[in-house]
């Protein structure tokens, strides 16, 4: 028989097995045991900025009706007609008073001043004929999720009742969450996503990008050619400020993960890098001093890049992005990637960061199609007979982890370390062992506790 999924995520030792990220009864014990209950990132509100705006997401293999309704609630629907299944929204975004089904005609709304609960059955052709007014429009309503939530700006969902809620779930490691939702003031809000969405396939496990993006610093090699060609936001060599020393912290009782700045609560001087655009420069620095002023310290951490448990992360510095990583087999996956910006930051602000996206992320960007080639090279040579039977190595600084004091549940462990990583694993052996959510929760809840 199949290895335990304990015998398969060895995490404590660095070891995990290669068939989760090949085999299909794995993948479908994924979609079951991680992504019906965790929480989902489905999008951004200022993809839906007006009522009756739709954004078509997913939420793990599933397609997903990211709605506003008229009331402006942010709703969050399975994009399939409750009759027999058609998808009812067929393009990828759009605004619609109702949702009407291809199929037969149905019709579904969110409009609270018709319904009582979003997604409910409204129009039903024939319904007086065909089915002798006896079908029970209440019961056929579109499924709508068991929680969603905007957390400034972010729209987040779970089909699960019993999940905690959403904050519970991302605890502390919301501190650096908050570096890329509202990097200007702390104001909610604040952003947009530019240049719409960029969809791509990969043909690689979905885990090797949320891993790669929870602080896998060590593989910085695989992009020396963008260090050398230059491509950093002003368009200079370097990515990254080399005087900046970067921590891999990590919330190891949820699974989430960054590599941010040290020490903490400091974000540091700020570091000119527009010189060829001043204008650019110039809000910047203003955005920084505000910053200064307007946040305490503690909320001035920084963060370079992280992942949210399981499928989501983000760039926390400018220009930040949002990514999320869905499944759509073992072995392929569809990549999403939203760039924010400040929705009132001058034109030239938002150009800029445009075009440093379009070089650096997505699927023609320079840094991303480097990691692409290693993912799916990764993926194509775990498929094997002999090679799926082996352990992946993440042995880098096992044991070396420290609590961070000053925030409770947070770990760091040096700057190239593979501690992030084994706790995302161990987060999703967790999900895959199919614990309760009390169990999933205790170990954060302690932390908290002992800091209290
Ligand atoms: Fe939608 Fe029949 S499948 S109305």
């Amino acid at each position: 028989g199949r290895k335990s999924i304990d015998e398969l995520v060895r995490a404590d030792e660095g070891l995990i097995s290669r068939s989760i990220f090949v085999d299909d009864e794995i993948f479908q014990q994924e979609l079951q045991r991680v992504f019906s209950r965790a929480w989902l990132f489905v999008g951004h509100e200022s993809l839906v900025p007006n009522p009756d705006d739709y954004f078509v997401s997913r939420m793990g293999t599933e397609s997903v009706i990211l709605t506003r309704d008229r009331q402006g609630q942010i709703q969050v629907m399975l994009n399939s007609c409750a009759h027999r299944g058609m998808k009812l929204c067929r393009y990828d975004h759009g605004n619609n008073r109702t949702f009407t089904c291809p199929y037969h005609g149905w019709s579904f709304s969110t409009d609270g001043k018709l319904v009582e609960r979003p997604g409910e059955l409204v129009g039903v052709p024939g319904h007086a004929t065909h089915y002798k007014g006896e079908l029970d429009k209440k019961q056929w309503g579109l499924k709508t999720v068991a929680q969603v939530v905007n957390y400034k700006g972010a729209v987040w969902a779970t089909w699960d009742p019993d999940a905690p809620p959403f904050l519970d779930y991302l605890g502390n490691m919301r501190l650096y969450l908050d570096a890329a939702l509202d990097h200007r003031d702390g104001s909610a809000g604040g952003s947009e996503v530019i240049g719409g969405v960029q969809k791509w396939r990969v043909k690689c496990n979905w885990k090797f990008a949320p891993e790669n993006f929870i602080g896998d610093l060590y593989h910085d090699i695989s992009h020396r050619s963008v260090d050398i060609v230059g491509i950093g936001p002003g368009g200079g060599r370097g990515r990254r400020d080399p005087s900046a020393t970067r921590s891999a912290i990590c919330f190891p009782e949820l699974g989430h993960g960054l590599l941010g700045r040290l020490p903490f609560y400091e974000e540091g001087p700020y570091a000119p890098q527009y010189a060829r655009y001043p204008e650019v420069e110039a809000y910047y620095r203003e955005v920084h001093e505000r910053r200064e002023r307007t946040l305490g310290s503690a909320m001035r951490v920084q963060t370079s890049v992280g992942t949210i448990f399981p499928n989501m992360s983000f760039h926390g510095r400018q220009p930040r992005t949002l990514a999320v990583f869905h499944p759509i087999s073992p072995t392929e996956m569809e990549m999403w990637r939203m760039y924010l910006v400040d929705k009132d930051a001058p034109e030239a602000v938002k150009e800029a960061a445009r075009h440093y996206f379009l070089r650096y992320s997505g699927p023609g960007g320079m840094t991303e199609s480097d990691d692409m080639e290693n993912w799916t090279g990764a993926t194509e040579a775990s498929m094997g007979t002999m090679s799926r039977e082996l352990y992946f190595n993440y042995q880098m600084g096992v044991g070396h982890a420290e609590p961070v004091p000053e925030i409770p549940g947070c770990a760091v462990n040096g700057e190239y370390t593979e501690e992030n990583a084994r706790i995302y694993y161990r987060r999703w052996a967790q999900f895959m062992n199919g614990l309760s959510w009390d169990e999933l929760m205790a170990g954060a809840a302690r932390a908290q506790e002992k800091a209290a």
